[in-house]
């Protein structure tokens, strides 16, 4: 029988966040997110979740699964006190308790089953995750008697001698359930931060074990914002290392973040300042940016997208989109199309070879193969309350300025003029234009002489 406890009842301090530090996030997922997504690999019979500080707002984000379950640590004395709640809430104490850091946010499940292992094969009372650092501040460092852990001394208690140990706790634990119910209760806060230490328990325990495994990031621990930026950049390496082994170039990788589900294909080129979100998928050949944001979209084989933001959109093959163009969601534009020079589109969808090339904002419409739409087009969709949609046929040719106020339905291979305001629906083959016929009046200067 296999147990888990994660500890997030911290106030998170060194944050400096009114956010609790489990929930902020590194590429898109919360430190809490993360850790209970290693444990659930694991197949354990129950995870269960101690909060405290701002205990609703993280219970809020949790997973409404019926193996969570969640225990209030109320006040928060420490990591030790932490696991008294839980051993006095759940009166159950059988088999193993994995006991994770809510804020060690990279542990690989692999890393865990190692630990797993080691203590079942060793029969152990308690084990747990250790690694050298070569900078150990803030952590707690490990000491070892032949094969077993004799203590374990935190920072802040180290004197300058034990703060030379290189080793240290990861904050990963495997303990035998019963035996350490039976002396949680037992624990001293007679330390500098007057709190109930859980690392003391490995002091009074019998067969303390260390799974000393090589520090290659996973272990690194969260407490303030520069240790959350060094686990994002942990994190964006893996990724973008994946990318780049199959196929994908980075110009300025650094400059870069791509979250872990998009999919690249071979041979797409990501240019500086690009950022890739959420589910978004990309086929061969395409170029990306530089400076672009992509978030749960599909984009074809050989686009190229330069300068410019997609959300939620369907970007079929050999589109050029930029630069500065701004698709919201829902569009769908079909191949061979363009989309130039500061456009919007929004929840619009474009049919094959259809351009859009300057300064427009085309909302709900549906615009014809091979049309091409002038410079300055607007669709006027939103009449204060309502949406409305607006339709132009293939092979149209729409005039520099033109304003469609929707509802609007034009035929095939339509003409409007320049600067003219579209009110009603028209034909095939026809003509739309609506404006004042242009009037000179002549020696103008002469009868209005200007003053001074
Ligand atoms: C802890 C370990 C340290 C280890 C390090 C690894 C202790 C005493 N020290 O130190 O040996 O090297 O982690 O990252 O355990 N928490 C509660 N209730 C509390 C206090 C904390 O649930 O009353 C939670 C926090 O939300 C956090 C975790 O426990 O997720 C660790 O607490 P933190 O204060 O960050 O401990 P560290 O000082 O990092
Ligand atoms: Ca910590």
């Amino acid at each position: 029988m296999l147990s888990v406890a994660i500890l997030a009842a911290g106030k998170g301090t060194r944050m400096e966040s009114s956010l609790p530090k489990v929930l902020h996030k590194i590429s898109g997922k919360s430190l809490i997110q993360r850790v209970i997504d290693s444990c659930v690999e694991l197949n354990p019979d129950k995870i269960f979740v101690i909060t405290g500080h701002k205990s609703q707002e993280v219970q809020k984000s949790i997973p409404k699964d019926k193996k969570i379950h969640v225990v209030v640590q109320e006040p928060q004395s420490g990591t030790g006190h932490a696991i008294q709640v839980l051993c006095k809430e759940v009166k159950k104490h059988e088999g193993k308790l994995l006991v994770l850091n809510g804020d060690v946010p990279l542990i690989r499940p692999s890393t865990l089953k190692r630990l797993l292992y080691l203590h079942d094969s060793k029969n152990a009372d308690v084990s747990l995750i250790t690694t050298k650092k070569t900078n150990p501040h803030g952590y707690g460092r490990v000491f070892l008697k032949g094969d077993f852990i004799e203590r374990i001394v935190e920072e802040k208690d180290c004197n300058d001698l034990e703060r030379e140990n290189p080793l240290i706790n990861a904050g990963v634990y495997c303990f035998n359930w019963g035996n350490l119910s039976e002396i949680i209760n037992s624990l001293k806060s007679n330390n500098n931060q007057n709190e109930l230490y859980l690392t003391d328990t490995v002091s009074v325990l019998e067969n303390a074990l260390s799974l000393e495994v090589e520090d290659n990031g996973e272990l690194q621990g969260i407490n303030n914002r520069i240790q959350l930026s060094k686990c994002e950049e942990i994190i964006q390496d893996s990724i973008k290392e994946k990318h780049m082994l199959k196929g994908v170039t980075f110009i300025n990788k650094a400059s870069c973040s791509i979250s872990e589900e998009a999919e690249i294909g071979k041979d797409v080129i990501i240019e500086a300042n690009t950022h890739i979100r959420g589910s978004t998928k990309i086929l061969n050949n395409c170029l990306i940016g530089p400076n672009t944001f992509i978030e749960n979209s599909n984009i074809g084989s050989h686009c190229e997208i330069s300068n410019s933001t997609v959300y939620d959109s369907q970007i079929m093959d050999y589109i050029k989109i930029g630069p500065y163009s701004h698709i919201r969601p829902q569009s769908k534009i079909s191949s061979y199309s363009k989309i130039g020079n500061f456009v919007e589109l929004k929840n619009s969808q474009l049919e094959e070879e259809s351009k859009v090339n300057h300064l427009s904002y085309i909302g709900d419409s549906i615009i014809g193969r091979s049309t091409n739409i002038g410079a300055g087009t607007i669709t006027a969709n939103f009449d204060g309350q309502k949406k409305y949609q607006t339709k132009i046929g293939k092979n149209s040719r729409i005039g520099a300025n033109t304003v469609f106020v929707a509802p609007i339905n034009l035929g095939e291979s339509v003409t409007t003029g320049a600067g003219s305001v579209i009110t009603k629906d028209s034909k095939d083959n026809s003509l739309a234009i609506s404006r004042t016929k242009q009037v000179n009046i002549e020696n103008w200067k002469k009868k209005k002489p200007l003053s001074n």
